[in-house]
């Protein structure tokens, strides 16, 4: 049988359906996240447009502006309810919004694309969607920190082995270990932030890559987007296109590996040999075969997980590294890539947050497992307080190994209290960092929404 040769017309030519479908890829499915900053992202230059003086003829005028912003408006709102749609012959989220702006404006809506080009466009959304997702994300960060924080609270001085290798090493606490792993997440809002700071750029106005013969106020639609500056050079602009995603990505997969690590101990420390935590059953699933089990599952996900967003972030970079400067049809992708690294991190932030919020700690079980061992340290340094000196008191412990004695775990611990160790936990300084970096993603997330209030009314 003949293959039929089906073309398709779309706004900017005709190619056969298989080319469309092919380059199209998942943008109808991915761009709806997109939507409302596309529109915002229009309404500046449009605005911008309406401002530039001493063209003989307006682009736009003042009043097509406040036209089209008003639709734009009405198009947010649509998609808000899941009613506007992008068509597979829009190709995109841009080509769908000129569409429904057309239909609605006429002539005025195909003035819109005036001295942009999509790569423009693209490159716009992208960044504000980046930056408002970072702020989202690192509330949900401190969330799951603050959730850390809490079971660490409540467990208090509770004693728990520490251990290096994963063989019993010195007297710990199960607060120790709880914030230690809150710091260790808290801290990731550093790689966070330098994303949010890259993505914080505005490229608008590079058309293209190569600026355009009209007088185009950048530096207003950088002020209009909210953006801490213009990237200057329009080439440069361009070709930061995907630059951001990967540091975003790598954001997302260093968090992960964080979380990962995190979830690796729950599974080892909830192991019934263990036994020092207990995982919340409903958080747990059963085997079809094995009545008795309860398993992990949520805990080896994140493990599963973590390689797949390090692998997007790796295909980020594989993607970059031989581009040519100027947009290439490749840059789509990265796309994709940053808007799945994104939804697993979201996922994976919030269930173990409700995991750890379930989880409870079987205080005997934790002290049961000090060895005599995990004291040979404490009994060298009280040799060094009665004057040997720090290497011979060390020999003479390990000479005599089997002299150690089952000790307090308890008093161990209590004798444990400089900065950051056993009693020395200053939980305070955690949960102020939680609440300040919570109300400085909130208010920058205020700040963001107030310049999309302002541009779609
Ligand atoms: N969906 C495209 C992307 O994400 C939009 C830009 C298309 N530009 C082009 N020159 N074909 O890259």
């Amino acid at each position: 049988m003949k293959a039929k040769n089906s073309k398709k017309t779309i706004t900017d030519s005709t190619v056969d359906q298989d080319v469309l479908t092919y380059t199209v890829g998942e943008d109808t499915i991915l761009d709806k996240a997109l939507i409302k900053w596309d529109c915002m992202g229009t309404a500046a230059h449009v605005t911008m447009l309406s401002e530039i003086k001493g063209l003989k003829r307006p682009i736009v005028t003042k009043k097509e502006s406040a036209l089209v912003r008003k639709e734009l408006a009405r198009v947010v709102s649509l998609a808000e309810k899941g009613a506007f749609t992008i068509r597979e012959d829009d190709q995109d989220v841009h080509m769908a919004v000129e569409r429904a702006l057309t239909e609605r404006l006429g002539d005025l809506g195909k003035k819109i694309h005036t001295g942009r080009s999509r790569n423009d466009q693209v490159a716009v959304d992208v960044r504000l969607h980046i930056k408002s997702e970072i702020l989202s994300l690192e509330k949900e960060l401190c969330a799951l920190s603050a959730a850390l924080c809490s079971f660490g609270a409540k467990a208090g001085a509770v004693p728990l082995v520490g251990r290096t290798h994963l063989q019993p090493a010195m007297p710990s606490t199960v607060e120790m270990w709880a914030t230690g792993h809150a710091e260790m997440v808290l801290d990731q809002l550093e790689n966070f932030e330098a994303a949010y700071r890259l993505a914080d750029l505005n490229p608008l106005g590079s058309a293209a890559g190569y600026g355009v013969p009209l007088p185009l106020d950048r530096s207003r639609t950088t002020e209009l987007l909210g953006f801490s500056r213009t990237i200057h050079n329009c080439f440069g602009a361009s070709m930061a296109r995907g630059e951001c995603e990967a540091s975003f990505l790598s954001a997302l997969a260093q968090l992960m590996c964080v979380l990962s690590r995190l979830a690796e101990d729950m599974i080892i420390f909830s192991m019934p040999e263990f036994a020092y935590f207990r995982l919340p059953r409903e958080y747990c699933t059963g085997s079809s075969i094995m009545p008795q089990k309860y398993n992990p599952d949520v805990l080896e996900l994140v493990r599963g997980k973590t390689a797949q967003v390090v692998g997007w972030q790796t295909a980020a970079l594989t993607l970059l590294h031989a581009m040519p400067g100027g947009y290439n049809r490749d840059l789509q992708d990265a796309k994709l890539l940053y808007m799945k690294g994104l939804e697993t991190v979201r996922t994976t932030l919030r269930i173990l947050a409700k995991l750890v919020a379930g989880m409870t700690v079987d205080a005997d079980a934790c002290r049961a497992a000090f060895s005599p061992g995990v004291f040979a340290t404490d009994v060298a340094l009280r040799k060094v307080a009665a004057g040997v000196p720090w290497r011979d008191a060390y020999h003479d412990v390990r000479d005599h190994l089997e002299m150690l004695e089952s000790e307090d775990a308890d008093a161990a611990v209590k004798a444990k209290s400089h900065e950051g160790t056993c009693l020395g936990i200053d939980l305070g300084i955690y949960l102020k960092r939680i609440s300040d970096a919570t109300a400085s993603a909130e208010k920058r997330l205020d700040a963001l929404e107030g310049c999309c209030r302002k541009l779609l009314r």
